[in-house]
């Protein structure tokens, strides 16, 4: 047994209302010993966790456990065994925040078994910034497979901290965040208001998702959520507001006792706590990744970080349509007459190629290519899309050929609109098209309820569906961005084709709905980004939606400066820009920043950062070792003092600022942004000033 695991015979008084401790305890700590997490059996033989942070206790005890149909994986537990190990490795991930990952833990294994003889193991891993554990199920006699009702582990907080949370919701991740103590965590308004989402289906009001980020009193920051979530259902939190206390609660499938069906042997994800100093480390940690397991489909130099464009804008502020038919009775084919506002036309996929090929962009995308969208929301049909027919004025093999020529890529659309088993029976065929037409890179789409009906986003069938999709494509060497599918757990570590995703509320939504508020993306970096890249979509120099429809409510929430400093701060190896073609030419001079920054990096800074309030990030460019910073506010104005001792020594760079304007504000006068260029060196001071929603992008760029 090595030395940072050690058994411990406790003798023991508890509080009243705590599960009482027995004899055996063993303790894991991490390399760096400033994470411990304490374990044992309680009383009836139920297993327990604690956990510390820098000889401070993070989480009290807090019961582990599952509840099996027709099995005890609850109680009645001792300890037949335990055993060790620790891995000290670094990988490089093939695109990312940083290019090297270090992977450092110390791990321990309980061996469980109970009084009717079933086996359990408890895995724990500890990292210095954080923990992960799971539950393993081996093999054993007469028990080939098992049915999880519920999951009973818990995570016992030790004060009413501020958190940042979603609602627990089964089928989307689409909303605004809350700010509030543990104790007033409570989503019913969210059930009233006014929040359009594709589907919302909140069953208890007291849940939240994760990640979920609190802060302690002495500042201490905490983040919960999971990993390597394969063949099973995402966990949502319920909070006991009395206890201040979460629960585990699994996601159901059609059959609402029925959260996971597994043969054996099987393992749960990974259940994870982030436990760090300040705001920052959150950004520094990469636990989720490094609980997921290595890459699982062998070769990834055909994976590609990209930047593109896209026909989608034009149709999320209304001057365009997916449907080439528009509202006509589609009761007969025959009624069918062009609507005149189709995007997805041969001639606009042209123009926006053009502007791709002009800019320098990698790709376009293209929504509204295939039949079907006349159907596609609200109608529920089962096979509602083609994926490999397009719409008569789409001319896919002449815009193949003219991409190519162009040197850009077309990126494919696969709406499904959560008829998932149409996507299923048409996938195979759905990427052989797109390869035979050039094209490596799919977003797909799950907007409306699941098919097959009962199924919700993140429960355990879809979870294998996002799986086999994931499969599929790399197989076809394509890669794949997600919209609508369950929030990222770090799965682009096992599939790096699976390099981004949406599954918060991104851009889309100051398109047509009450929008994002300021703060949204100053939370969404210590969130849900831990996951993996985000397709947030952000670029929109028209920031007025009622320019397109005076009904519209205002503005995008945020200045012009801050959309382009979206690019740093909200990481994802996959970027577009996302406004339409005719408003980055009106501001070229504006769009420059857009044309120039990349989207994978050799290492980033943390130079400022509070959760719901701002965050500043200076980002090293993998190919040429420039420097890229962003920073943003929430709807307060800010200046910071930035010291540039990230660059290296002895270069002279070239920095060119993109500020808010003069007098800019999100609301009253979001446009203005000040261009201008200075000459910088290691440990030279910049001052920005952010105005409310607002921010700043410099590219920094050597002589
Ligand atoms: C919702 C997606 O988030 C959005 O990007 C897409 O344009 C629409 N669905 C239509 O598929
Ligand atoms: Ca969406």
């Amino acid at each position: 047994m090595q030395k940072h695991i050690f058994v411990l015979l406790v003798l023991f008084t508890v509080a009243a209302c705590q599960s009482p401790q027995v004899s055996q305890t063993p303790v894991l700590e991490s390399p760096g010993k400033t994470v411990k997490i304490e374990t044992g059996l309680s009383e009836s033989g139920q297993p327990f966790y604690k956990l510390s942070f820098n000889g401070k206790e993070v989480v009290a005890q807090s019961m582990l456990g599952l509840d099996i149909q027709g099995q005890n994986f609850k109680d009645g537990f001792k300890i037949t065994g335990t055993s060790d190990r620790t891995v000290d490795q670094t990988w490089d991930p093939p695109y990312g925040e940083v290019d090297k990952i270090r992977e450092h833990f110390n791990e321990l294994t309980i061996n469980l078994e109970s009084a009717e003889g079933r086996k359990m193991n408890l895995i724990f891993k500890a990292f210095d910034e954080g923990v992960g554990f799971r539950y393993e199920i081996p093999a054993q006699d007469g028990l080939d497979s098992l049915v999880v009702s519920n999951e009973l582990t818990e995570f016992q907080m030790t004060g009413d901290h501020k958190t940042w949370w979603i609602p627990g919701d089964w089928d989307s991740n689409e909303h605004i965040y809350s700010t509030s103590k543990i104790s007033e965590i409570d989503a019913t308004p969210y059930n009233e208001g006014p929040v359009p989402i594709h589907t919302q289906n909140i069953v208890d009001v007291y849940s939240v998702q994760t990640p979920l980020a609190m802060q302690m009193e002495d500042g201490t920051h905490l983040v919960l959520h999971e990993a390597a979530l394969w063949d099973y259902p995402a966990m949502q939190l319920h909070v006991d507001r009395e206890q201040l206390k979460y629960i585990a609660q699994l996601i159901p499938s059609r059959v609402p006792e029925v959260k996971s069906t597994n043969t054996l042997p099987f393992k749960t994800p990974w259940r994870s706590v982030l436990t760090t100093k300040d705001a920052a480390g959150i950004i520094d940690s990469k636990l989720t990744l490094n609980l997921n397991d290595p890459n699982a489909i062998g070769d990834v130099s055909w994976i590609k970080p990209t930047k593109y464009v896209g026909i989608w804008w034009e149709m999320h502020v209304g001057t365009s349509t997916w449907d080439m038919y528009g509202s006509a009775d589609m009761s007969s084919a025959t009624n069918r007459t062009p609507s005149g506002k189709h995007g997805a036309t041969t001639e606009n996929t042209k123009r926006y190629i053009d502007f791709a090929a002009e800019h320098g962009f990698d790709g376009v995308l293209v929504e509204g290519w295939n039949i079907g969208w006349e159907d596609w929301f609200g109608k529920q049909i089962d096979s509602v899309f083609s994926f490999t027919t397009p719409y008569p004025d789409y001319d896919i093999d002449f815009l193949s050929k003219y991409a190519a020529d162009k040197g850009v890529k077309i990126i494919m659309h696969h709406e499904t609109s959560s008829a998932v088993t149409n996507y299923e029976s048409q996938m195979e065929e759905a990427y052989e098209f797109m390869k035979k037409h050039g094209i490596d890179a799919v977003k797909t789409g799950y907007v409306g309820k699941i098919i097959p009906r009962g199924e919700m986003h993140d429960g355990q069938w879809m979870i294998n569906h996002f799986r086999r999709v994931a499969e599929a494509t790399a197989r076809h060497k394509i890669m794949l961005n997600a919209h609508e599918a369950v929030r990222p757990f770090g799965q682009s570590r096992t599939y790096p084709n699976w390099f981004a995703s949406e599954a918060a509320r991104g851009n889309e939504f100051n398109a047509w709905s009450v929008g994002n508020p300021p703060e949204h993306e100053t939370i969404m970096p210590f969130t849900r980004n831990l996951g993996g890249g985000f397709d947030y979509t952000p670029g929109i120099f028209e920031v007025r939606m009622n320019t397109y429809d005076p009904k519209k409510p205002e503005v995008v929430h945020t200045t012009v400066a801050k959309q382009l400093a979206l690019y740093v701060t909200m990481y994802s190896p996959l970027q577009m820009a996302a406004d339409l073609p005719e408003n980055y030419e009106k501001r070229l001079d504006v769009f420059q920043f857009i044309k120039d920054v990349p989207v994978d990096w050799q290492d980033t800074k943390v130079l400022h950062a509070a959760i719901g309030d701002h965050i500043g990030l200076a980002r090293k460019d993998k190919n040429s070792g420039n420097w890229w910073i962003g920073s943003i506010t929430d709807e307060e104005p800010r200046s910071f003092d930035l010291t540039l001792d990230f660059l290296d020594e002895g270069k002279t760079y070239e920095a060119t600022l993109y500020e808010d304007g003069g007098g800019a504000h999100w609301k009253d006068n979001p446009y203005p942004v000040n261009i201008r260029k200075i000459e910088v060196k290691k440990g030279d001071m910049i001052k920005l000033n952010l105005a409310a929603g607002g921010g700043a992008a410099i590219g920094v760029v050597a002589k």
